[in-house]
């Protein structure tokens, strides 16, 4: 089974993706000296540490997965971080914070209305929302390409068709701007990227157990029980479609859309 919790173990080491990603948002994310700020699906807590040598102020993440919050925990001890188990759907906070952090986690909103409704009630007036995260629903071809072989494979097939996707993705910047706006935020920037690299299909791979595997090998993302083999059938499958797409360099060409968002509270 693969979740957050799950993925926790060796998070930190392969989620370059999520990592120089969540860079060039820190890069877009004004911070002031004094300014509260919560990192929200702050996973093991390396973006949160890095706010808290922005800030004076209260740094908190938030995340829903236990394993995550105990890295976060361990990995910075005495850093006057407050890491919380929690979602975005029951963000219980208001007119608390003066930046909302929030890199490769959008996806994962089950109800992104009320969630970014929450994110703005916790906002004080002025306060700004940073957001990073997959775009489009062909985010990223090659994962997309490798989950649908799981559709070819004899081992995988019936399964696979039990599928269903957790994931909210829109395909232009505008459609994600236009959630910001009708919960009553001022969207002052929202651009679809596109990212790519050359990499080892075992890279790949890695790269995948760190987010999609999330969802493509968690059963509670089916509306089906997997069969005991499922999950090594699942990833034999996945494997070698990632080595069928790299080219006689053995490289893969990994393709990322990916939405960039800066919103304020009026
Ligand atoms: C790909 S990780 C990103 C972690 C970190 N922000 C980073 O950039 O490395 C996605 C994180 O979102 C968290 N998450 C999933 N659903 C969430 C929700 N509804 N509200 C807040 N966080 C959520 C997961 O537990 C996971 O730690």
């Amino acid at each position: 089974m693969s979740d957050f919790t799950d993925i926790s173990k060796h998070y930190r080491h392969s989620a370059e993706l999520q990592k120089s990603a969540g860079e060039q948002l820190f890069g877009m994310t004004v911070i002031n000296r004094t300014d509260d700020v919560l990192d929200l699906g702050c996973g093991p807590g390396h973006l949160t540490a890095a706010v808290r040598k922005l800030t004076e102020g209260r740094v908190i993440g938030i995340d829903p997965s236990k394993g995550m919050i105990e890295k976060a925990e361990a990995a910075y001890p005495d850093q006057r971080i407050s890491f919380l188990i929690g979602d975005a759907e029951h963000l219980d906070m208001a007119d608390a914070v003066d930046v909302i952090f929030c890199n490769s986690t959008l996806q994962w909103f089950r109800d992104m209305n009320s969630a970014i409704a929450n994110c703005c009630r916790a906002l004080r007036s002025g306060g700004r929302m940073a957001v990073q995260a997959p775009a489009r629903h062909r985010y990223c071809p090659n994962f997309v390409h490798a989950a649908e072989s799981l559709l070819q494979d004899d081992s995988t097939r019936t399964t696979f068709q039990h599928f269903r996707s957790p994931w909210i993705f829109f395909d232009t910047a505008e459609e994600y701007a236009e959630v910001f706006e009708r919960v009553g935020f001022r969207v002052l920037s929202s651009e679809i990227r596109e990212v790519s690299m050359m990499c080892p299909p075992e890279k790949v791979m890695e790269m995948f157990d760190t987010g999609a595997a999330a969802a493509y090998l968690n059963p509670e993302c089916y509306d089906c029980t997997f069969p005991e083999d499922y999950i090594a059938n699942a990833r034999r499958v996945i494997v070698q479609d990632f080595a069928r797409q790299a080219g006689e360099d053995n490289l893969v060409n990994l393709l990322f859309s990916r939405i960039y968002l800066i919103a304020q509270k009026p």
